[in-house]
Parts: C-alpha cells; structure tokens; sequence
C-alpha cells in the first residue's frame, strides 16, 4: 500500500528517500516517485516500475537536495501512469504526497477548477495540493492546517513548498505517520521501517496532528490547533528487505521459519494466565461476558478459528466479524464484551476503524493480537498480545496467521482459566502441546517434496474447491484464499457438509477439491462429503494426518501429516496450504511475494 517518506537537511537526501522507498515496497506499489527542492525550484521524478527503475531515472538525471519528500502509490483513484503518481505539483509551487481516500475531491475540484486550477492526475490527491496552494500566503504550516479542516476521509501527508527550502509539513488523519527526529535534520514518514538506519528516535503523530519539520525544529500542533509535545520513542524498527538466504522468495522463507516464530511468540508462557496479555487482563478477563473479534483478510480466518476454540474450550459466546462491514453495520453492543482486533501490521485501516466504532458503541474492554509492537492498534488497545512472527514481507500472510493462532489459542485457554473451565492437568497438557510445535511444524515443512508434486498438478487448473468442517473449515478457507491470492486460480472454501445444497454442480473430472481431513470429530462425516465428490469425478486432494485413516485410491490422493495434534490441529494443517499455494504460483510463474493488485498493509478503506 501506498509508503511516504520526507526529509529536510543539509545533505543530499535522495539516497535515504529512495532507501525509504525500498524498504516500503514490500507493502505493495503500483508507482513511486521523489519530488525535492533544487536550486529554487521544484523537481521531481516518477516511474510506472520498480523503485530500482526510479533510482536508475535519479542516478542519470542527478537529481540531488536536501528537502524533499518521495512515495510509492497503490491506485485507488485513477490508473497506475506517472500523471497519477505522487508527488502531486501545485503550480510549480507546493508539491505533496498522500496516502488515504479524500472523500470530497470531487466537490473540492469543482471548487478549485473554478478557482483556477488545472488539474492534471485523475487522483483524489491533487486536490489536496492545490488546496494548500490556494491557501497559502508565506506560511506553509498555516496554509496546511487550514487545508486539512476542508478534507474528509483518511489522510497522511508530507507537503514541501518552493518558497521555504528548508521545511516540511506533515498531517495525519486516519493513516499513519511518524516523525524521525535527528540531529540538525529531521524526517517524515508513513512507517517507521522507512527510517531504518537514519534514524531511530521516533515520534507517533495522533490523528489531528500537523507537524512542521524544520533542520532544528519539529513542532507539533493537535486538531485544536493547540501546541503538543508527544513522546519521542527509541523504536528498533527491522528492515523490510531482511535478507531472503537461501530461499527464492520471502513467502517461502516465511514458511519455514514458522518453528521458529511460533516458539519466539511463546516463549514466555510457562503457565497460562491473563496477566500474559497486559497488567488489567485478570480484571477484564473476569467481568466480560462474551468477545467480539474484529479483522480483516488472513486475520479474519485466524478469528473464526478462534470462536471455535474460546467457545468450546471457555464456553464464552463468540462474535466474528469482516471490520469492514462490523464498521457500518447496525449492530448490537455488548458493554461487558471483549473487543479482540486480530492484524498482523496494526494499520490496517478498516480494522482500526471497526475499533473505534465499537469503542464508541460504549465496549471498553479491547484486546489486539498483532505483530508490530509500536502499531496503532497496540496503542490504542487497552490489552495486547503481540505475536513474534518477525517482520513479514510476502503480501500472502503465512508466519503471522499461525502466530496468531498461537496466541488465540492461549487466549481461549486464559478466558478459559478465569471462567473456571481449565484444570491444572488440562493446563499442563495444552502447555506440553505448545511446546511441542515447532518440533511438530517442522516435521510438517519436511513433506514439501510431495506437495510439489500436486502443485505441478495444480498449476494447469483453472479452480478449486477447499473443505474443511469444524475447526477446519477457517484452514480451508486460509488455503483458498492464499492459492488465489499467488497463483491467480479461482479458489473457494465451504464446509464440507455444505457441500450438496450448491457447489456439488461445480464438480467435475476439472475440479480438484483439497479437504482438510484430520481425525477429529467430524472425520467420519468428512470421508462421506468425499464420497459425494468422488462419485461426481471430482479429484480429492486429501491433507490427512497419522490417524486419519484415509487411503489413497483412484481420484484420492493423501498426503499425511505425521501427528494428530488435536485442537492445535489447525496450526498444523495450514502449513501444506501454504506450501501447496506457493509452489503452484511458483509453477504458474506468478510475482509471488508481490501479487498483482495486492498490497501488505491495507491503510486505505
Ligand atoms: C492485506 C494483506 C493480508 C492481510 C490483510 C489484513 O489484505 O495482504 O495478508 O491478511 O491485509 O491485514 P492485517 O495487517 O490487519 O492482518
């Protein structure tokens, strides 16, 4: 999604805008460009492609100054071309860039046409820079926060302008961004990895924040136009581009290194006990009567396995919900709820604003389970759970949903402890199968050899059905979703014994179906859903696992997981869906760690 980087300072910054850029481009780009003040003027240069294409556009053109801001753009208003791009000129005077939605452009166009302006993008964002232009009289700063009170929908912005070459104005409202605070230089950016390795004294602007960065000054004003001084953090942010070793993609890297993520996520918790998820959890975890799980995508799967685990183990009822229908969804609120947000970058838009909507219904108690530490959602949940996937970089979420299912997993046992459902021997047990998974995942990532085989199978298929039932069903639908997301195959997951009032037409000889088969409860019913299948042509895909007792035959295949792992089966059974989805899009030839159209970190609605 779309990154923002600024800096004012008495060096050539183009080298640390365009490092900022790269280390963003994990998150998803369609565009990118660098805009910086040179001899008077304002320059700027954009490129349809890759960042390292830009930087070869710079490197002939000698583009160099020391105020400037750069970005890389995910088309939501116009079509990636390098009219769209960012930065965005305002005769020749203001340029900016932006990440967000600005829900009134068309009534601010209209406005500035008629004041003038000529529009030359079909973005949102253009409005944005003549807008400032159009208020500016000499002070940048002022002009930016009159802008700002004229826009509606989500914003972060940095914004530079000819007539002062030594600062820039930052404003956040709904996105993120940051304030990196050096020494005789300052910087800006929508992620606080954009500054790795320049600066690591990070201040978190809050929504209504302006910034005016000058080379000794960063001063802050809230949306009361009030001075405010916020925090000024050490944040040991990782590089996005972590080196990939011996692996051909950053996806495939994250798949194996889930041992070791699903061990670092924990490694605290010798005993279970709310206090794992922040000091008042005894207290919330007492007087709460239900949860609510907000999230988006991959984490959304992670949610619905989730109900199943807190409901049958804590026997506490479970709601889960898309954010982004929960936001604008009549609904009823529960004050003794508990609000769990599930993401794996904390920004993700919808899911920040489906908090704020149930905060604001009157439920208080929240809880995030989330993988980046210093996150808006961390920081504005009262508990928190953070996952230690470590950073992730392919756009197919792997390493950060089995974390999180870790962690629900404790969760359920936790709200299970508290109600009284969970005793010592079963507390015992649970923690002895938590230990044990990284021994049993990595057993798991040793059948890879055969899990080509089908991929190659896979790879000439059009569409395919996954099947699960119980717990399992949210797997089936995690494999469905990261097949299609990488390797562009049409993929859709039911529950297996749903299978006969619809999809059963869509199944033919063409139709490879990949159930998810350990032995629980529902297995028996399980095999008769693949018989329907099976007497329908349909080629069953079966992950089974040690006691499953499904051989292979004409039209099954079997792979066999070489544990049962009980409730913690579904942390076990995700990674052959993984793989699976990962060598067929390797096979396909697919960009797999930046499929198209796809961004990392959703910060727009
Ligand atoms: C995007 C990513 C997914 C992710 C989803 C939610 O769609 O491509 O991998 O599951 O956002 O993101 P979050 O950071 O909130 O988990």
């Amino acid at each position: 999604m779309c990154g923002i980087v600024g800096a004012v300072a008495q060096r050539n910054i183009t080298p640390i805008l365009l490092e900022g850029l790269k280390r963003l481009e994990y998150r998803g780009y369609d565009s990118c460009g660098v805009a910086l003040h040179v001899d008077g003027k304002l320059q700027r240069s954009r490129s349809t492609s890759r960042v390292t294409e830009l930087q070869a556009q710079i490197d002939q053109t000698g583009l160099a100054g020391f105020t400037g801001i750069a970005h890389t753009r995910w088309a939501t208003h116009g079509v990636p071309s390098s009219a769209n791009a960012h930065p965005h000129f305002s005769r020749e005077r203001i340029a900016l860039v932006h990440n967000g939605i600005i829900e009134n452009h068309e009534e601010l166009r209209t406005e500035l046409s008629t004041a003038g302006y000529i529009f030359e993008s079909q973005t949102d964002t253009e409005v944005i820079a003549h807008l400032i232009d159009h208020l500016y009289h000499g002070d940048l700063f002022e002009a930016v926060q009159q802008a700002v009170k004229r826009l509606s929908g989500a914003f972060a912005i940095a914004v530079f302008c000819r007539d002062e070459p030594h600062r820039v104005v930052g404003a956040r409202l709904g996105s993120p961004l940051i304030v990196g605070v050096g020494k005789g230089e300052n910087f800006i950016a929508s992620d606080a990895m954009a500054l790795a390795g320049t600066t690591d004294q990070i201040i978190y602007l809050e929504e209504g924040d302006v910034v005016d960065l000058q080379l000794q000054k960063c001063w802050i004003v809230d949306n009361q136009g009030k001075s405010v001084q916020r925090e000024i953090r050490t944040v040991h942010a990782h590089s996005g581009a972590a080196e990939l070793g011996p692996y051909r993609h950053y996806m495939q890297k994250e798949i194996f290194e889930q041992p070791r993520a699903i061990a670092d996520t924990l490694e605290n918790v010798t005993n279970i006990m709310p206090e794992l998820f922040g000091d008042k959890a005894y207290g919330i975890f007492k007087e709460i009567d239900s949860v609510l799980i907000l999230a988006c995508g991959t984490s959304y799967y992670a949610g619905l396995t989730a109900k199943y685990w807190i409901e049958s183990i804590a026997k506490i009822p479970v709601n889960v919900e898309i954010a982004s229908e929960y936001r604008y969804r009549d609904s009823v609120p529960n004050p003794k709820s508990l609000v769990v947000t599930i993401s794996q970058s904390g920004e993700t838009a919808d899911t920040l604003a489906a908090l704020k909507h149930a905060r604001n219904q009157g439920m208080l108690h929240t809880l995030t389970v989330c993988n980046v530490a210093t996150s808006a959602m961390v920081r504005e949940c009262e508990l928190a759970y953070i996952t230690h996937a470590g950073v992730e970089v392919g756009v197919a979420s792997t390493k950060a949903f089995t974390t999180q299912l870790a962690a629900l997993f404790l969760l359920a046992l936790s709200l299970a402890q508290i109600k009284g459902r969970l005793n010592d021997e079963q507390e015992a047990g649970h923690i002895k199968a938590m230990r044990h998974l990284p021994v049993a995942i990595s057993a798991v990532l040793a059948l890879e050899p055969q899990i080509i085989a089908w991929a190659e199978q896979f790879a000439a298929k059009e569409n395919a059905l996954f099947l699960g039932r119980g717990l399992h069903y949210p797997i089936a639908m995690e494999g469905a979703l990261k097949l299609k997301e990488i390797s562009y195959i049409h993929a859709e997951a039911y529950p297996a014994g749903e299978l006969k009032h619809g999809p059963l037409a869509l199944v033919t000889k063409e139709m490879p179906v990949v159930t998810v088969a350990p032995n629980d409860t529902l297995i028996e019913k399980l095999k008769s859903n693949m018989q329907e299948v099976r007497a329908r042509g349909g080629e069953l895909y079966v992950f089974a696992d040690a006691d499953s007792h499904i051989t292979a035959s004409e039209g099954i295949h079997v792979i066999r997981l070489p544990e049962h792992y009980g409730l913690l089966s579904p942390i076990l059974h995700t990674i052959p869906l993984q793989l699976l989805a990962y060598h067929t899009a390797l096979a396909r030839g697919t960009d797999v760690d930046k499929p198209r159209n796809l961004a990392k970190s959703v910060t727009v609605e």
